[in-house]
């Protein structure tokens, strides 16, 4: 009765031009391993869930890529949205879904474009994620030590009565919060980061929205019969044209009065942005990160490039910079102002 839910509908806009709206992150080969990052979130997953109990849910755009990379799922268990409403309804969908097969399931919830290094490590934590959401009935999710006062993540504050815990109860959680409150976070040093990584019962879960989404899961209870059936692309079609947008965090983590944290230390990164990939990739003497097998480099330093396998890039007198060809697109761009790629996808977007 243990399901694995793949969140693979995001655009990942920040990792732009590689990642766009017809082919976003989640399908790109972004380490340059011979994986795409959903192959490896569903090998990672398969370690501890079988093949069978493993969803993957999506925008209808991309049930083909998904279809195509993942060749071991039947295609009934690629759950498809007929539009974006974040990661709430995308949640409510697969526990609907998964309830009308399984009545008494637990279920991992996973984004599909991070990067775990310790794999069993991870198997291990949701192994014991898995048990205390099944014994508490708490809402679980796993934590990450912060490193920096990053707005980007969601931010949790766990009660510390028992400093040797593994799994903690949390205080409070700060979706995306401030740069000076993620500071302050940072300082006290009692937050970890929100990996996105959520384990809970399908019962406990679908509770939480009636609590605290209770429009939203009204709209999913009324159709409860359709799902996993003929029916359900039909339903999920009329659901999602009334549903709101809001992600799972918004809605519900931060909110809830009955969340655990398991301090985790797998060797996660969200690899959010180029600049996070960067210290993922091997490093040349002179600390360039380089995707690609015909890249020279001179005089140049602390440099992030991603380029074809095959293209002959040539590269001199560039100290911190972010190079990209992807999708007939080249980005050059300092890595410390790399937060402002969404704003140039939006420029390009608008011109069109
Ligand atoms: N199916 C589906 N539908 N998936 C979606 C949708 C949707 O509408 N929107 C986003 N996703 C997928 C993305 O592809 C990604 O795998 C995952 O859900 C999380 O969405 P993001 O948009 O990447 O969220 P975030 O990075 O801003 O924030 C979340 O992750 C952080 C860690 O990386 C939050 O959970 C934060 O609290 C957390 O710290
Ligand atoms: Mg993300």
């Amino acid at each position: 009765n243990h399901y694995a839910v793949i969140m693979a509908g995001g655009i990942g806009s920040r990792f732009w031009p590689m990642s766009t709206d017809a082919f976003p992150k989640q399908f790109h080969d972004v380490l340059g391993t011979g994986k795409t990052l959903i192959q490896q979130t569903f090998s990672r997953l398969n370690k501890t869930i079988p093949a069978e109990n493993i969803l993957v849910v999506t925008n209808s755009a991309y049930k083909s890529l998904v279809a195509e990379q993942l060749p071991e799922m039947k295609e009934a268990h690629i759950l498809c949205e007929p539009s974006r409403r974040n990661t709430a309804p995308c949640i409510a969908y697969a526990a609907m879904h998964i309830k009308s097969q399984c009545k008494d399931a637990t279920m991992i919830v996973a984004p599909s474009d991070h990067l775990i290094m310790d794999e069993n490590e991870f198997s291990r934590i949701i192994e014991k994620g898995m048990q205390h959401a099944e014994q508490s009935h708490d809402l679980v999710t796993l934590g990450i030590k912060p490193s920096r006062p990053d707005t980007g993540y969601g931010y949790i504050q766990f009660k510390d009565g028992d400093k040797e815990g593994e799994i903690k109860p949390v205080k409070t959680f700060t979706e995306k919060p401030n740069l000076e409150l993620a500071k302050s976070f940072i300082k006290s040093g009692d937050f970890y980061w929100n990996s996105g990584i959520f384990i809970w019962t399908v019962n406990d879960i679908l509770q939480r929205f009636e609590q605290h989404l209770p429009e939203m899961f009204q709209l999913f209870a009324d159709e409860e019969s359709k799902f996993a059936g003929p029916e359900e692309e039909k339903a999920i079609e009329s659901i999602y044209q009334n549903c709101t947008n809001i992600s799972i965090d918004y809605g519900i983590m931060e909110n809830d009065k009955n969340v655990s944290v398991v301090l985790s230390d797998f060797g996660w990164s969200d690899l959010g942005t180029w600049g996070s990939l960067y210290g993922h990739v091997q490093q040349d003497e002179d600390k360039n990160a380089i995707v690609g097998k015909k890249v020279q480099m001179y005089d140049s330093e602390g440099c992030m490039v991603s380029v074809p396998q095959d293209k002959l890039v040539v590269l001199q007198g560039l100290k911190d910079y972010i190079v990209v060809e992807s999708n007939g697109v080249l980005l050059v761009c300092k890595k410390k102002e790399e937060q402002r790629i969404k704003q140039f996808l939006a420029d390009v977007k608008s011109k069109k």
